[in-house]
């Protein structure tokens, strides 16, 4: 591997990154040596690096560019607002038309009836706000023991000190002193990996919620204010629920009067074939936070859509102290708000759920045909987000050793074949492209995906990692 800190190019675009950027979710050590992939320009699917090589962006950036890298009118959108009004808050009783627009329509979008709309900047800080909330709300119902929040293992969702203490990810909290306290987790649900040999998945279903229920028990329903959970757990591995969970689940927290807070970060915007995911999983929930599609990710926007009984208790609270101590100087931001609004015409003019909802099948289709390949255990996908999961033996089910890092391998020989995608957990490789992709395109991402696969398949074979 080139030392790019000793191969004499100091004045490269790489070696300018190595010697002044920390990158998030990066093996910082690892990058001294090996540089950045610089990424120059973008066209519809496509991201092109500095030396004009093309790749499907396979995972929309970071699960979020809906609309692709070249939606003219989203920057149309900016520069009009930029001219008006580039920037202004609504602390203190100030407003402006473009936060007022995206909030209606957000309301009107919504999966459930909701009353009021919190802006922030990112799924992070959404989620953060959303735990600052819940217990604003039960300090306002003079519960001031009902505090805990119940995630669940391999959740995401982010990185701020209260969102990280949500997440269910080890590197999320190790040697960072998290989680923080009165934040618990229950199990994850994928029955692919966690469900027991010759169990249904309704009666996986069962038991996860009878694990929830015994959690609540132990706790104690008093203590516990909120469940939280993105309806297709993304970062942990593109995991889809059994069949029943949601409902099931939702039945336990009704009876214990415990908040669902939906984390549409990555579901939202027509992701799993409707317009929410909440509605795939038919999941109703009292609190739902959104991010990344809601501008295409073209500028930095995050909402949390808050119930009519969570909003009257932040009006009991804010009037009893005399003000809501809780904002961002760029919450609803005016030209993150107009680019917001114009994705969201874009999206319904466009049909947007009508358009994957007619890619799905073809998108389904190549990851069932991965199925069968040697390497593959388990290969998933709803709408346009799946993934394939690489194993040592498919039967019995052994995973590789971590150490030998066979997802990132696969991940890195896809980036060769032009193709970006991304290895999780467990050596789960995740494909969450543009919505905008077409039948050729979603074709030929899958054709670049299974090169890598089959690169990853011969190195397994020539290092001699897959089961006798
Ligand atoms: C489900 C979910 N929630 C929250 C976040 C955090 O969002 P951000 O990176 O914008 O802070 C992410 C990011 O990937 C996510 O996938």
């Amino acid at each position: 591997m080139t030392d790019l800190r000793s191969a004499g190019r100091g004045n490269s675009l790489a070696a300018r990154d190595i010697a002044s950027l920390v990158h998030p979710y990066t093996n910082l050590k690892v990058h001294e040596k090996e540089g950045p992939l610089v990424i120059q320009r973008g066209k519809g699917i496509y991201v092109y690096d500095d030396n004009g090589k093309e790749y499907i962006e396979g995972l929309a950036g970071l699960w979020c560019t809906s609309l692709g890298f070249s939606e003219e009118r989203l920057v149309d959108a900016a520069a009009r607002q930029m001219k008006q009004l580039p920037t202004y808050h609504i602390f203190a009783h100030k407003s402006h038309e473009p936060g007022i627009e995206l909030a209606e329509r957000l309301l009107k979008l919504a999966p459930v009836p909701m009353s009021k709309v919190f802006f922030a900047n990112s799924g992070s800080e959404a989620n953060d706000s959303v735990v600052k909330l819940v217990w604003y709300y039960n300090n306002a119902l003079n519960r001031p023991k009902k505090k805990k929040i119940i995630s669940r293992q391999r959740a995401y969702h982010g990185v701020t000190v209260a969102a990280a203490s949500l997440c269910g990810l080890v590197n999320n909290h190790r040697d960072f002193d998290l989680p923080i306290a009165n934040i618990i987790h229950t199990d994850c649900p994928h029955a692919y990996n966690f469900a027991n040999p010759g169990e249904s998945e309704e009666a996986y279903a069962t038991r996860l919620a009878d694990s929830l229920e015994a959690m609540i028990q132990r706790e104690g329903a008093d203590t516990i204010a909120a469940f939280i959970a993105e309806p297709v757990m993304g970062a942990g591995g593109v995991l889809i629920p059994p069949k029943g969970y949601f409902q099931k689940i939702q039945a336990i927290l009704k009876k214990h009067d415990i908040l669902f807070v939906c984390d549409e970060v990555i579901c939202g915007f027509a992701r799993t074939g409707n317009m929410w995911g909440a509605q795939t999983f038919d999941i109703k929930p009292d609190i739902l936070t959104m991010a990344k599609a809601l501008s295409s990710a073209y500028l930095p926007i995050s909402a949390v859509l808050i119930s009519e009984a969570v909003w009257k208790g932040m009006l009991t609270e804010s009037e009893k102290i005399g003000t809501f101590g809780h904002g961002y100087t760029y919450s609803a931001h005016p030209v993150a708000a107009a680019v917001a609004v114009e994705t969201l015409k874009i999206y319904e003019e466009r049909d947007i759920v009508g358009h994957v909802r007619k890619m799905a099948p073809r998108f389904q289709a190549g990851f069932q045909k991965l199925a069968a390949h040697p390497l593959v255990g388990e290969a998933q996908s709803v709408g346009l987000i799946g993934a394939i999961q690489l194993m040592q033996s498919k039967q019995p089910k052994q995973a590789f050793d971590p150490k030998q890092m066979v997802g990132a391998y696969m991940a890195k020989r896809a980036q060769e074949h032009g193709l970006v995608c991304r290895a999780l957990l467990g050596d789960r490789v995740a494909l969450c492209p543009p919505l905008i992709i077409t039948p050729e395109q979603i074709d030929d991402m899958f054709r670049r995906f299974t090169l890598a696969l089959d690169d990853t398949a011969a190195m397994v074979r020539d290092k001699g990692l897959a089961a006798a």
